[in-house]
């Protein structure tokens, strides 16, 4: 009640902070030989902090292997980290005993690449989502469970009686669909969304993110959204992350990380980026080399074997995540005298990604609403 008294006496201020993420590492041991020995360790993630405020969409991008899917497992303590904190809510996720952490799980939800592996072929939709009801005690019976399930259908856009059908007569788009219904039935705080479209059209990727932008409105979700593609985040995250070998080397707010890449590294993520038209052209700046092993990264900055702008003490000196007064965050000392990003900020290029969006959002949005 007294906490109720406060926030309606505070003003409006950033959002409340919903996830906090401070040092996490993760290392995989990794076993051969005949005895099954430890012969090293995958450095998967490697000192990672950041946080997630109320509503708010945070995006991890990076190369595959770079460790997204790894923070959003630690994140819903799906996996133990090998060092570091992660608060929920206030609360010390570690420190909660199996059942507490159960019960927490309700407010933590997460979506994968392939709904069809996450989704159970044997049982009908409907059984699906009911099972979660049941579970956390939601529904009073079988009818209030009925209307429940149909309720959720209608939020994702599917009818009350696709209950009736099994996963494989769904398209891959609706499957996604199903997989939301679910992680929605138990009124999540935060759903960690590991690539979620990625196996989709582009199509039907734009409808996704359009049904998740109206959720997240209508119920004050906040999503880590992970993909490896920095143009599908651009229309969903408030914020990104990008992650390289285990670390995070830059973040921003959406518009500022486009606007103004700081690091070599989001400089060639964005560069790779493609234009809708096919006529405009720009500067790729292309990185060199495969990523190295997470085994052992590279001593220094770990981004030195592939930096265009790499000098003899990036190899020695492993650079810091520093942030500006307004929270732009780069782990590289040198970036303010880099030139310009190439292309990436010209208006024409910009502007014309941005109205094939808007356009196409648009067409989406209106067919979701009839
Ligand atoms: N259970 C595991 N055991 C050993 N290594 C793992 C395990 N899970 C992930 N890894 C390794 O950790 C690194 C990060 O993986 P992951 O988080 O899946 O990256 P991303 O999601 O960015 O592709 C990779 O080198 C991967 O091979
Ligand atoms: S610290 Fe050096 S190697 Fe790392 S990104 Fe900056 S210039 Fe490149
Ligand atoms: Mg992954």
């Amino acid at each position: 009640m007294a906490l109720r008294l406060i926030r309606a006496a505070t003003p409006w201020r950033a959002p409340m902070t919903l996830l906090q993420v401070k040092g996490l590492v993760k290392h995989f041991p990794v076993t051969g030989g005949l005895f099954g020995r430890t012969s090293g360790q995958v450095r998967a993630v490697d000192g990672v902090d950041f946080e997630v405020g109320e509503g708010e969409t945070l995006a991890l991008v990076g190369e595959s292997g770079c460790g997204k899917s790894t923070v959003g497992r630690l994140a819903l303590r799906l996996i133990e980290p090998t060092a570091g904190s992660v608060r929920f809510e206030g609360e010390d996720l570690l420190a909660l005993d199996a059942a507490a952490m159960r019960a927490r799980r309700r407010r933590l939800q997460v979506i994968f690449q392939d709904p069809y592996a996450s989704l159970n072929p044997r049982m009908t939709v409907g059984a699906m989502l009911g099972e979660p009801l049941k579970l956390h005690h939601l529904v009073g019976g079988e009818s209030q469970r009925r209307a429940r399930v149909a309720e959720l259908l209608e939020l994702v856009g599917l009818r009350p009686d696709h209950a009736r059908r099994y996963p494989h007569e769904f398209s891959g788009g609706q499957r996604q669909r199903i997989a939301i219904a679910r992680a929605l039935a138990v009124e999540p705080r935060l759903i960690v969304a590991d690539e979620p479209v990625s196996a989709l059209d582009v199509s039907i990727q734009a409808q996704v993110i359009n049904l998740m932008r109206a959720l997240q409105k209508r119920f004050g979700l906040a999503y880590i959204f992970i993909s490896h593609d920095l143009a599908v985040v651009k229309h969903i995250a408030d914020r990104i992350a990008v992650m390289y070998l285990g670390r995070i080397v830059e973040t921003a707010s959406t518009d500022a990380l486009f606007a103004e890449p700081r690091h070599p590294y989001t400089r060639a993520l964005l560069s790779a980026v493609p234009l809708p038209d096919p006529t405009l052209v720009r500067d790729r700046a292309l990185l060199e080399g495969d990523i190295p092993s997470a085994m052992s990264p590279p001593s220094g900055c770990r981004f030195h074997t592939r930096c265009p702008h790499a000098r003899e003490s990036c190899r020695r000196d492993d650079p810091p995540l520093v942030s500006d007064a307004q929270g732009h965050a780069t782990a590289c000392p040198w970036w303010p005298e880099f030139p310009p990003a190439p292309a990436v900020a010209r208006a024409s290029a910009e502007d014309q990604d941005r109205i094939r969006l808007d356009r196409l959002q648009a067409a989406f949005v209106s067919k979701e609403e009839a």
